[in-house]
Parts: C-alpha cells; structure tokens; sequence
C-alpha cells in the first residue's frame, strides 16, 4: 500500500524531473521521442464562442462575461462549427500524442460535455482505442437564460408582449444546471498480454488500491471534487486531488506524465504530488510563468532532490 503522504521518490532520494515550455505544444512535443510517455492528462482549450487555441485571459474576460448574442449570455453561443474546429485543431495533436504514448498508455482529456464525441472521435481516429468516459463531477451554476426580457424589450402591442410571455410561461434556453465535465479515457493499443505489456512499458492497467478521492471505495467513472478556490489567474483551473486521483490510478510511480495544454500548472503539481515526472507546455507566456511558479514551488515542497525546469 502506498503512502499517501511520502512519495515513493522522496524515500528513495530519486530526483523527480518537471519540466515546463512556454511553447505552442504542437512544436515543442516534436522534441520528444518515441514511447516516452506512460500517461497523458490534459484539459484543452474549449472553443466555445470566443475561445478557441488562442488564451488571452484578459481577453477572454472580456468576451466571455458580458454582453448577449442571439438570447444567450456572449461565451454560450452554440454551433457546430466550434465541435468541427476543435476536431481540426486536436487532430495533429492527438497524432503527436499517439506518437510519444507507450504502447497500453492511457490518455485522459477533459471536455466540454456536448464537445466530447469530437475528441473521443479525434483520438480514435490518431489510434487510440477509446475505453470509458469518467465524469468530474462538482455542483455548477445555473446559466439557463430567461427570455422575458427580450420579450419586454420587442416593439409589439402590450397584448402582444402579455401573449408571448404567458405563452412561453417561464421557459428558458436549454442548458440544465452543470454538474460534471466529460473527461474521455482512451488508451493507446498494447502490446501482448496485459501481463507483457506492464512488464515492459509499466503501462495498461490501473492502481485501485489506495486512491486519492474516497479511499475506501474502488474507484469509480464518477468522480466528486469542487472546483478549485484558487485559480491562479485562470478561469478553467482543474482541481489538483481530482488530477491526482486519475495519475495516481492509471499510471506508475516515476512514470512520465504529459499535459500538451499545461495552463496554471495543476496536472504538473499534482504529477510532483504523486512522485511522477512531469513535461508540460503552455502557449502563454504569463500563464506558463504562473505555472512554472506553482511547479517549482511543489518541488520544493516534496523536498525533492533535484529541480529541473
Ligand atoms: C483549459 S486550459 C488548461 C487549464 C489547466 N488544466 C489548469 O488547471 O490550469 C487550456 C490551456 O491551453 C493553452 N493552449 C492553447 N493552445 C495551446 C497550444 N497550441 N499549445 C500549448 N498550450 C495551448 C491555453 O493557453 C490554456 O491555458
């Protein structure tokens, strides 16, 4: 049995290396080599309506928070343009990915819910096989979005008005409130047996015995954590017990584990947490320093021998 506080690497005195670039990853994963990576944890940009690869936070604040298009909140425009580039942005990617994985390795991405079919379908198509889809779950806001308003606002006869708020009796654009996000588990094929594929690449089956949410119980597709007080200056920052629960499960003390969209640094923290290697690449360059800070720090912290960055 592990344990959950001193990490295999520290009683051993083995250096944990974490390394952070402040590149677009499609050019800096192109360093890599072949079957380097044991596991692949990464969190996406989300190409709702303003988003896409690009991430400027103080961009995005503006764009996303106020303002309304077509009766929706700016940031909740759907189409299904934003699924098609997203599919077109990962494709390379995933490629890469498929590129550098063990064979047995699995690969765990985040996704907006109703964008999930792209990327399951994306790692598909780059040769993973796709496994399961885990749920985060955490307790979100409501953003339905009443039309009343829009209503009140129309330049018709009061009747009218009376008519149609009476008529729609409350309804509001479709969106239940949110309570998980998608993460899709693929994994890369392996090679034999599952026995012959651990012992060669420490790859393809997963740890239940000590996990790091609700130990007690085997572990489960649904996965409870809040979402994070702190943030560090980024609006999508992932909770680090939920990151280090699924590095914790399905990869091996050491292994090397590899976010391609790094953000504020939560997977790297949470791969330093659990004793394992860390590269990670981040395409803005304050984010990638916020990230750089919050790895380096966790360094530290688990005492570990040598820090690389
Ligand atoms: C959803 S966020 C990740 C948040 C992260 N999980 C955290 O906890 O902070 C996606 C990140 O990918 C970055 N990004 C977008 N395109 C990229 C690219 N081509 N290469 C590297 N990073 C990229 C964005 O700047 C953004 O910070």
């Amino acid at each position: 049995m592990k344990n959950a506080t001193t990490p295999n690497h520290a009683k051993q005195n083995i250096a944990i290396q974490a390394t952070l670039e402040n590149v677009d990853c499609r050019d800096g994963m192109k360093q890599l080599k072949e079957n380097v990576v044991s596991l692949i944890l990464t969190d996406p940009p989300y190409f709702i309506d303003g988003m896409g690869d690009d991430w400027d936070t103080q961009k995005l604040k503006k764009r996303v928070k106020p303002g309304v298009i077509g009766s929706l909140p700016a940031g909740m425009k759907f189409s299904v343009k934003q699924g098609r580039e997203l599919q077109k942005f990962l494709t390379p990617v995933a490629h890469e990915w498929m590129r550098v994985i063990r064979p047995g390795g699995f690969c765990l991405v985040f996704s907006q819910n109703r964008l999930g079919h792209r990327t399951a379908i994306t790692l598909e198509d780059a040769g993973f096989e796709i496994r399961d889809v885990l749920m985060w779950r955490y307790e979100g806001q409501a953003k339905a979005f009443s039309q009343d308003h829009f209503i009140r606002k129309r330049k018709i006869a009061t009747e009218e008005k009376d008519r149609l708020l009476q008529k729609l009796g409350g309804r509001k654009t479709p969106q239940l409130k949110p309570q998980g996000e998608m993460i899709i588990l693929a994994q890369a094929p392996r090679e034999g047996t599952f026995v012959d594929n651990w012992d060669k690449w420490e790859t393809g089956l997963i740890d239940v015995n000590n996990p790091v949410i609700n130990p007690t119980q085997f572990p489960g597709t649904v996965i409870q954590s809040k979402k994070p007080k702190e943030r560090y200056g980024h609006m999508t920052a992932k909770p680090v017990d939920l990151l280090q629960h699924l590095i914790r499960i399905f990869s091996a003390p050491r292994a090397l584990v590899l976010d391609a969209f790094a953000g504020s640094g939560s997977t790297g923290v949470a791969a330093i947490l659990e004793g394992r290697n860390f590269i990670g690449y981040e395409i803005e360059p304050e984010m990638a320093t916020r990230a750089q800070e919050r790895i380096k720090a966790a360094l530290h912290e688990q005492q570990s021998p040598n820090i690389i960055m």
